[in-house]
């Protein structure tokens, strides 16, 4: 029994001591991940780079920067598909959208965009809803390969029976098909959705802020970070979202006991849209 502890409690130093490795050597600060969930994805990494402990692959991490980046990718989560969650995109298309046509101009903010397909959608409904050309959209990730996949808008012709599924479910009326170009096995989207979209690298634990934003969606990313760099990236997002800008979360993230929680108030609660109604001043020192 004092063995088994002693051993989690070694190894729990070995991880530690890895994550602050790669912060100091790379910039990328894990520390603040949910543990259980990291540790999983490290454990597969160390299995795929057949090391026989956590300092071993430090090692290899620190001193190798080409398998740091095989290590990045083999820890991300980028499970991602266009119209995920179909009713959150009604709502988005119901609610929020009725009030962005009141305004000449909006940006949006996509936080941890993975491969791309929620930016996709986005710019698909509002092409529908006449407010593409209105709308500047910043799509970010800080995996560089996922990102690369985003800009490239090309996803396998596979997933689209599923996509134009969700389409439809979340009150899409059109063609969904007619939005792609197919060849073979893949389907790349047409130029004129990604015009006004910007892809960029950006670390949402290291890196500043996007301001005057109408609206952010950082959905299913917040569920990967423990509550101190949830308060954080949150408090960032309220800086960054104009008065009155919306927050939209994955259907598994809640603003409730966040620090930012007063601040903002459902618009959708089910779907986790959020408007800002206060600001950070506001917001007692923890
Ligand atoms: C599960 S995907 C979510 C994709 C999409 N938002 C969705 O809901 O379908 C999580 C994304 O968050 C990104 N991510 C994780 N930590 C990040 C950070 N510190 N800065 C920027 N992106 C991050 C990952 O690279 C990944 O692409």
């Amino acid at each position: 029994m004092l063995m088994t502890a002693r051993i989690d409690d070694a190894e729990k130093m070995e991880i530690e001591t890895l994550l602050e490795g790669i912060r100091n050597r790379y910039g990328y600060d894990f520390t603040h991940y949910s543990r259980a969930s990291l540790k999983r994805r490290v454990d597969r990494a160390r299995e795929q780079a057949r090391v026989p402990s956590y300092t071993a692959l430090l090692d290899r991490v620190f001193h190798n920067e080409r398998y740091f980046d095989e290590f990045l990718k083999s820890i991300s989560i980028t499970v991602t598909e266009m119209f995920r969650d179909p009713p959150f995109y009604r709502a988005l298309r119901e609610k929020i959208v009725p009030i962005f046509k009141t305004f000449p101009f909006v940006k949006i903010w996509h936080a941890g965009c993975a491969t791309g397909e929620e930016v996709y959608s986005m710019a698909i409904l509002l092409h529908e809803e006449g407010f593409l050309d209105r709308a500047r959209i910043y799509a970010t990730d800080f995996n560089k390969h996922s990102l690369d996949r985003a800009q490239e808008g090309v996803y396998p012709v596979k997933r689209m029976g599923v996509y134009s599924d969700n389409y439809h479910a979340a009150g899409g009326t059109g063609d969904f098909s007619s939005y792609a170009n197919t060849s073979y096995d893949l389907a790349k989207f047409r130029d004129y959705l990604k015009e006004n979209i910007t892809f960029s690298y950006h670390n949402l634990v290291t890196d500043g802020i996007f301001g005057e934003m109408n609206l952010i969606c950082c959905r299913n990313v917040l569920i990967y970070f423990d509550k101190a760099l949830q308060d954080l990236v949150l408090t960032q997002f309220l800086g960054s979202l104009r008065h009155g800008g919306f927050l939209c979360l994955g259907n598994k993230e809640t603003l409730n006991f966040t620090a930012v929680k007063p601040l903002f108030e459902p618009v959708v609660a089910k779907q986790r849209i959020y408007r800002k109604i206060g600001d950070k001043h506001a917001i007692s020192p923890i």
